[in-house]
């Protein structure tokens, strides 16, 4: 199960920011070595602070084991010819990393592996980043020999995924008195993307945007709606309208009641913790707007068997021959000069060989 992962300590912070600043598939930087932990080193008392606040570090650790623990039980009964199936986290910036769970999976003697991704919609910074790794370390051995590798990237307009969503949509939205329900707009606020990254042809932004338009679709559009970007960093140009800017604009528009969707991560982390809930949250009303966030899927049991039937369709599609990677997932972004992305693709498409 892979993802960004976030430090379940505040005393791992740094170490988390490093690791992120350090990332070139994630935040491209000039002289990247030399500027990352100086940017880290910086930015580490204000985060530690944040991490603090929302109770000493990020859940997401704690979620993505429950929701795998979950799965993997599930997928006993729902795929028994691959059974027993056992879930391992891959964090790209917090513990556990790649290179502790290569180390475990070698330990276990895996010899079938899907390399899972938890950020429902693709994009190169996220998924392409965590499958990159994974390809360096596979290559060199680091999970042993003769692991046959499948991939999952993308399963952002799952029904199951959707469903999950809409529900917790639907019960931010029942908050509100009947009377007024109709008017409450959903801000869907998904994590921005900086331009250099959407402009040489990502697909996150087209993909976060079927999410949405398909929970509406399930929510049979009964209010009005936006999808906005948080979490920018830097003075370069991210995606936008920003999701902070969005809520005084709504404001400034005379409406008074919003619930927030963060739409495109699945547990709780300091982007709806700290940012959705106790930032732009509060931010609005002082504008004088009432917001509901729509809770993280969590634990959500809905949730928990969507992952299980993503899975085990996919391994009905291996089977069938359908190979092990998606067809998207073989394209290269049309202005990818990474050399790495191709061979990743390549090998993840040759079952990791
Ligand atoms: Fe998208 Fe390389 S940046 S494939």
């Amino acid at each position: 199960m892979l993802n960004m992962g976030g430090p379940s300590t505040v005393a791992e912070t740094h170490d988390f920011l490093k690791n992120l600043f350090s990332d070139h598939d994630l935040i491209p930087l000039p002289f990247q070595r030399i500027l990352a932990p100086l940017i880290a080193k910086r930015r580490t008392p204000r985060i530690e602070a944040q991490y603090e606040e929302i109770g000493g570090g990020s859940p997401i650790l704690k979620y993505t084991q429950l929701q795998g623990e979950g799965m993997a039980k599930l997928l006993d009964e729902l795929h028994p010819q691959t059974a027993p199936h056992k879930s391992y986290v891959a964090f790209r910036y917090a513990r556990p990393l790649a290179e502790e769970t290569a180390r475990q999976m070698k330990a276990d003697g895996v010899k079938r592996a899907v390399a899972f991704s938890q950020y429902p919609q693709y994009s190169c910074s996220t998924t392409g980043s965590s499958l990159n790794d994974l390809y360096r370390r596979g290559k060199s051995g680091q999970f042993g020999s003769d692991v046959e590798w499948s991939v999952i990237d993308r399963w952002g307009t799952h029904s199951g995924f959707i469903e999950a969503v809409t529900q917790r949509v639907a019960a931010a939205l029942a908050k509100f008195p009947a009377s007024t329900r109709a008017d409450t707009v959903i801000l869907f606020s998904a994590h921005s993307l900086p331009m250099s990254i959407v402009n040489r042809g990502d697909p996150y932004v087209l993909e976060v945007s079927a999410s949405v338009a398909a929970v509406m679709e399930q929510l049979g559009h009964s209010n009005s709606y936006r999808l906005v970007w948080q979490s920018q960093v830097g003075p370069s140009a991210w995606m936008g309208m920003q999701t902070s800017e969005a809520l005084k604009g709504l404001a400034r528009l005379g409406k008074k009641q919003v619930v927030l969707v963060p739409i495109a991560f699945t547990s709780d982390h300091i982007e709806t913790l700290y940012e959705l809930d106790l930032e732009y949250s509060k931010e609005a009303r002082e504008h004088g707007i009432e917001v509901h966030r729509a809770e993280s899927l969590n634990d959500s049991p809905v949730f928990v068997r969507a992952l299980s039937n993503i899975v085990a369709e996919h391994l009905r599609g291996c089977e069938s021959g359908r190979g092990n990677v998606s067809v998207q997932l073989k394209l290269r972004c049309p202005g990818c000069t990474t050399a790495t992305c191709g061979q990743q693709k390549a090998w993840f498409e040759r079952g990791g060989r």
